[in-house]
């Protein structure tokens, strides 16, 4: 797979599955975005990538809460790289609100705000730049969200149990299959729902347990 010389802004990717990403991408080629809140982790993952001719790194610290934050994080990427092929939504904010949780709608706005409003605004901004290029762009979130349930706080012998692949998934699972639909190997492939899970969500088990953890509450 080569992304040489294309532009990738990823949400979220001072930490965890974005950063993942980030140098996934970065090590086939792609100049990127690395954006959150925290300017000594972005700078962490800047770091990782390791300074190449013609290939940039830019840090750029951006809250997703806050429409400004949004618009010049867009801004500055243009200015800085002139073009956007590869938008990955990835930003998130847990841990997610259980239905009994009467205290905070606050944390509830927040979580929706998130993952969605900044979603919406951010593309709407990135899409006619996307429409020059012919790029594309990524969506992550939990398979929880294609089925209501969210089991992972079960832990470790919950996973072997149920991930038919018998492990927990890490965030490289996750860049693999994110560079895979950046690249012009996927270039059929639109509007697909890909679960990068270990078979969890196919798992029978899953349904199992879950009925009985919430028996037991
Ligand atoms: N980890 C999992 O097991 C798992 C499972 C299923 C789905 N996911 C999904 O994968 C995505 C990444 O998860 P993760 O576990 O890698 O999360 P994480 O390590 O907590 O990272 C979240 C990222 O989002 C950024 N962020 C949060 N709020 C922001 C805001 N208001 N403005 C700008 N950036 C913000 C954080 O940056 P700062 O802190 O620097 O602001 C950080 O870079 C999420 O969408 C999550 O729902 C994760």
């Amino acid at each position: 797979m080569d992304l040489k010389g294309k532009v990738a802004l990823i949400t979220g990717s001072s930490s965890g599955i974005g950063a993942a990403i980030a140098v996934k991408l970065w090590s086939l080629g792609a100049n990127v975005v690395i954006t959150g809140r925290d300017d000594k982790r972005i700078q962490q993952v800047v770091n990782k990538c390791h300074k190449r001719n013609n290939q940039r790194a830019l840090g750029v610290r951006a809250d997703l809460l806050v429409d400004k934050g949004i618009e010049e994080l867009v801004a500055k990427t243009i200015a800085e790289l002139g073009k956007i092929d590869i938008l990955v939504n990835n930003a998130g904010v847990g841990p997610a609100i259980g239905l009994r949780d009467t205290t905070s709608m606050l944390a509830y706005d927040r979580l929706t705000n998130c993952y969605m409003r900044c979603v919406q605004v951010l593309t709407q901004l990135v899409v006619p730049y996307l429409e020059i290029t012919k790029g594309n762009i990524v969506n992550i979130s939990g398979v929880s969200g294609v089925k209501a349930c969210d089991l992972l706080s079960a832990g470790e012998t919950y996973c072997r149990l149920t991930y038919h692949l018998g492990r927990i998934g890490e965030s490289e699972d996750v860049a693999e299959a994110v560079a895979y639909l950046c690249s012009p190997a996927a270039s059929f492939i639109t509007g697909a729902i890909l679960p990068v899970d270990g078979g969890s969500f196919l798992s029978p088990d899953n349904i199992r347990l879950f009925s009985s953890l919430i028996k037991k509450q």
